[in-house]
């Protein structure tokens, strides 16, 4: 009985592991939506474009230039403001993402 017990509970706790990591996938991609406008659905720019695509773009350089726009080092028109808009946490979140992406 209390074998049968244990299993009831393991199988009833295993989807809520599964549900626990979606909502986590959902706000980094709306994370990284915030970036669409400009950089394009999922970071893909259409041709011709002035404004980079991010999809691919590597982890560590993303950071950089983020890190740049935040303290002006680099110079720029709007991602100075747009790079100070999240917190170093997001930023990272969202640098991974884009660097999950196909080029
Ligand atoms: C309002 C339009 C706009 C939005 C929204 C925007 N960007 Fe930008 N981004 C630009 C422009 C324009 C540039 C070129 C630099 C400049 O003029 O500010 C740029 C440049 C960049 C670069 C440098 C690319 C390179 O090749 O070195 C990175 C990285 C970047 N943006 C990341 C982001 C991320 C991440 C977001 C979302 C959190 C974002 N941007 C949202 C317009 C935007």
């Amino acid at each position: 009985m209390r074998i049968r017990m244990l299993l009831l509970a393991a199988c009833a706790a295993a989807p809520l592991g599964a549900f626990a990591q979606a909502p986590d996938a959902l706000y980094v991609r709306s994370l990284a939506a915030t970036c669409a406008n400009c950089h394009g659905t999922n970071g893909y720019t259409v041709g011709g474009s002035a404004v980079p695509g991010l999809a691919g773009m590597p982890r560590e350089y993303m950071l950089r230039q983020l890190a740049a726009f935040r303290d002006g080092s680099r110079p720029a028109t709007v991602m100075h403001q747009i790079a100070k808009g999240y917190n170093q946490a997001q930023l990272d979140q969202i640098a991974g993402y884009f660097a999950a992406q196909k080029k």
